[in-house]
C-alpha cells in the first residue's frame, strides 16, 4: 500500500481464515476431514444439549468410521472458567490424544483450543490468559490439529484466534489469544441449526452483525503506531481492505436473512445465509476486531446473573452473548459516527441493501433497532437486569477491556461510555 512517510504508523496489516468446508449436509464428511489431517485418536469436545440434540453421537459415528478412536468430553460449559477450561484441558493430557474435535456453540470450540493448547505444550490456563489477568504467555509453537464444527450461527470460533472465559474472582471475562488457537479447518453444515430456538437464533444472529458492523467500523490499522516487531502486532488490528470485504458480506446476509431464520428455522437458505455470515463475520473481526459494543458486553454479561433467556436451558440464569452486544449497539454507533460518517453509512446501506442519500447518526441506529424489534431482543440494558444505579460498575468492567476499546474509531472515555450504558437502557 504504502510507506508510513516517517510518521511511525501502522503500515501492514494481516489476513488469516480457517480452511472451511460448507454447505447442507457437509458434517457427514467430518471422518474423512479427520482422517486427512492424519489423525488416529480424538478428543471431541460438546456440550449436553448438542449431545442430546443427536449431533454429536451422529458426527462421532461419521469420525469412527474410518477407523479413528474417539473419546466424548461433553462438559463444556456456557461460560468457561479457567477451572472448567483446566477440567477439560486435563482429560485432553490425560488422554494422548493427538487431534481434537468441537461439536457445539462457541464454548465448546474455545474448550477445544484451550484443550489443544495445555495438551500441546502443558502448562496451566492462567498461564496463557491474556495478561494482566493472567501471564499472558504465548504458545511456543502450532498446536494439535482442531477441527471446529459449529452449531450455532453466531461466535464464528471456528475462525478465530480466541477463547474467551469468565475470571470470576475478579470479576471479568477476558481470554486467550494466539494465532496458534485458530482451528485447522472448520465444517460449516447449516443443517446443523435447523433445531436452533428462535431465541437463540436471534441472539447469534444480532452477535453476528455487531461483530461486522465493529470491525467494518473500527480504527483502521494505518490509524495506529507501528509495533517494535511483528510480535506485538495485535490480533485485533483494525479495518483493513480485505477484513472490509468479509464484514461486508456478513452485513449484507445479516440484514437480509437474519429475520427469516428467525421467523422460520427450517428456512434452510436462510439458515445457510446466517451460518455462512457467522463464519465470513469471523474471519472479519479475527482481523480487524471488535469494541465498544462487545466491552460493554462483558460487564452487562459477567456482573448480575439474574435474566432468564427464553429458549435456552433454564438451568442457570444468564445473558445471551449476542443480546448483551446488541443492546449498546445503537449508542455506541451514535457515538462513533462523527469519526467516519461515509462507513457508518456504508454499514447501514449493506444492512438494508439500499442506497441511502442523506445518512445522519441516527441513520445506522434506527435500522439496527428496527432488527432488534423484528427479531424479539431485549429493548435494553434495564430488560437484563441493570438500571441506572449499575453504569459506574458497568463502565468499571468494560474500561478493563482496553485491548478492544483502542480499536473505536473515535476515542472513549468513561464518561463516553456512561453516557452510552444510561442512552441503551430503553433503546425503543
Ligand atoms: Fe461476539
Amino acid at each position: 500500500m504504502r510507506d508510513d512517510g516517517g510518521s511511525g504508523k501502522e503500515t501492514i496489516f494481516t489476513l488469516e481464515a480457517t480452511p472451511l468446508k460448507y454447505g447442507p449436509g457437509a458434517s457427514e464428511e467430518a471422518g474423512w476431514e479427520v482422517a486427512r489431517m492424519g489423525v488416529g485418536r480424538v478428543m471431541l469436545v460438546s456440550d449436553p444439549g448438542v449431545v442430546e440434540a443427536g449431533i454429536t453421537p451422529r458426527i462421532r459415528e461419521y469420525i469412527e468410521a474410518e477407523g479413528i478412536e474417539v473419546e466424548v468430553f461433553e462438559r463444556a460449559h456456557v461460560e468457561p472458567t479457567a477451572d472448567s477450561l483446566q477440567e477439560a484441558a486435563d482429560f485432553a493430557v490425560e488422554g494422548d490424544f493427538d487431534g481434537f474435535v468441537a461439536v457445539g456453540g462457541g464454548t465448546s470450540i474455545d474448550t477445544a483450543k484451550v484443550s489443544a493448547l495445555i495438551a500441546t505444550h502443558g502448562g496451566e490456563i492462567m498461564d496463557y490468559v491474556n495478561a494482566p489477568v493472567g501471564d499472558g504467555r504465548k504458545p511456543p509453537g502450532p498446536l494439535k490439529p482442531l477441527l471446529a464444527i459449529p452449531t450455532t450461527a453466531g461466535t464464528g470460533a471456528e475462525a478465530t484466534t480466541v477463547a474467551i472465559l469468565d475470571v470470576p474472582e475478579q470479576r471479568v471475562k477476558t481470554g486467550i489469544s494466539h494465532q496458534f488457537l485458530r482451528p485447522k479447518r472448520g465444517i460449516v453444515d447449516p443443517l446443523l441449526t435447523l433445531t436452533m430456538p428462535p431465541e437463540v437464533t436471534s441472539s447469534c444472529g444480532l452477535d453476528v452483525v455487531c461483530h461486522a458492523a465493529e470491525s467494518f467500523l473500527s480504527k483502521p490499522y494505518d490509524a495506529r503506531p507501528k509495533p517494535e516487531s511483528p510480535d506485538e502486532r495485535p490480533p485485533y488490528q483494525g479495518a483493513n481492505p480485505i477484513a472490509d470485504m468479509w464484514s461486508g458480506k456478513a452485513l449484507e446476509y445479516g440484514g437480509k436473512y437474519l429475520r427469516r431464520a428467525v421467523a422460520d428455522g427450517e428456512d434452510v437458505e436462510a439458515r445457510g445465509a446466517m451460518m455462512l455470515g457467522a463464519s465470513l463475520a469471523g474471519v472479519g473481526f479475527g482481523s480487524a476486531g471488535v469494541h465498544i459494543p462487545h466491552a460493554c458486553a462483558y460487564p452487562i454479561a459477567g456482573l448480575k446473573h439474574e435474566y432468564r433467556p427464553a429458549g435456552y436451558p433454564d438451568d442457570h440464569p444468564f445473558v445471551p452473548h449476542g443480546w448483551s452486544v446488541i443492546v449498546t449497539a445503537p449508542a455506541a454507533f451514535r457515538f462513533t459516527y462523527s469519526a467516519a460518517p461515509e462507513r457508518h453509512r456504508r454499514v447501514a446501506e449493506m444492512l438494508t441493501g439500499e442506497r441511502i442519500e442523506n445518512a445522519d447518526e441516527d441513520t445506522l441506529p434506527e435500522i439496527l433497532i428496527r432488527l432488534m424489534q423484528d427479531v424479539g431482543a431485549p429493548r435494553g440494558v434495564r430488560e437484563l437486569g441493570y438500571d441506572e444505579e449499575d453504569i459506574g460498575d458497568l463502565v468499571e468492567g468494560a474500561m478493563k477491556q482496553q485491548r478492544l476499546l483502542v480499536g473505536s474509531p473515535r476515542e472513549v472515555a468513561e464518561d463516553d461510555l456512561a453516557e452510552i450504558l444510561r442512552a441503551s437502557m430503553e433503546n425503543w
